[in-house]
């Protein structure tokens, strides 16, 4: 695995024209802030050797390389999911190439269903910490040489990144949310009873990606900033049936917000 990860960033390597030390990965019906980077490059995941290939809906799978605002990025529009049946390896896979390629800073985006009483559809929840609540943990097997056997989560989501979105959400009158996030394998959206049982174990939103890229970007050593976008609500007695359109739906509806809030996030970081 790490010889294909070594492979994979010599290949990015030879063609990219810049390697950024910031990246974003853009989750469900999130990938529309590609369209706020004037993208000077753009391949397709089935483009690059030894990445595995997207599958669901709402989730375009591209390598982008652009500018937002005056920095240069790398987006991935479009993640891969541990429910579409790929290893935790190679779920994150492309943070270890990006971190091979010379990425610092990682920005994470999610959808996610809330569970704290006080948050409603369309929030933005910046994460403070997370619950790892997959099957697989992606760090199980042969410890990989970026960072050591027992890594630290103390501080998965940067503290000093965490404050300056803060700042920003305040001068801009950016309503914003905090909270845990609990991930979770997915693909079912959760009972009742499982919404209720995450919120006992402190859980303020859930979903189906990020606790795994995070794992690994901080194994790297990265700092991590991650928002979720919230798109439905697990609250006891107001539970309503929830699908993937409304998801994408709802979360393209705060997508204007999140990209403002990142991009002047980068800029100043
Ligand atoms: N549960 C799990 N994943 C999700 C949800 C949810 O309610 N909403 C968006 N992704």
């Amino acid at each position: 695995m790490y010889e294909n990860i070594q492979k994979t960033a010599s290949w990015l390597r030879e063609r990219l024209d810049v390697l950024p030390t910031t990246a974003i990965i853009l989750g469900t019906g999130l990938g529309r802030l590609a369209e706020e980077i004037s993208v000077t490059q753009s391949i397709a995941y089935s483009d690059i050797p030894n990445f595995p290939l997207s599958t669901v809906e709402g989730h375009s799978g591209r390598l982008i390389l652009g500018r937002l605002g005056s920095t240069d990025i790398l987006a991935m529009q479009g993640r891969f999911h541990y429910y579409e049946g790929y290893s935790m390896k190679e779920v994150t896979f492309p943070v270890r190439v990006m971190y091979e390629l010379g990425v610092r800073t990682l920005f994470v985006s999610n959808a996610a269903g809330g569970m704290n009483p006080s948050f409603a559809i369309g929030d933005m929840m910046i994460i403070t910490d997370h619950i790892n609540f997959f099957p697989e943990h992606p760090l199980r097997g042969k410890n990989f040489p970026t960072g050591p056997r027992f890594p630290d989560m103390s501080e998965a989501y940067d503290r000093g990144l965490i404050a300056l979105a803060d700042a920003i959400a305040a001068e801009k009158g950016i309503k914003v949310q905090h909270g845990v996030y609990i991930g979770t394998q997915g693909p079912t959206f959760e009972t009742p009873a499982e919404y209720k049982m995450f919120r006992v174990l402190g859980a303020d939103a859930v979903g189906m990606s990020t606790v795994p890229e995070v794992i690994v970007a901080r194994h790297c050593g990265m700092r991590v900033f991650g928002v979720s976008i919230i798109t439905d609500l697990g609250l006891e007695g107001r539970i309503v049936e929830c699908s993937h359109e409304e998801v994408q739906r709802a979360a393209n509806a705060v997508q204007p917000l999140m990209a403002e809030l990142m991009r002047e996030m980068i800029s100043r970081s």
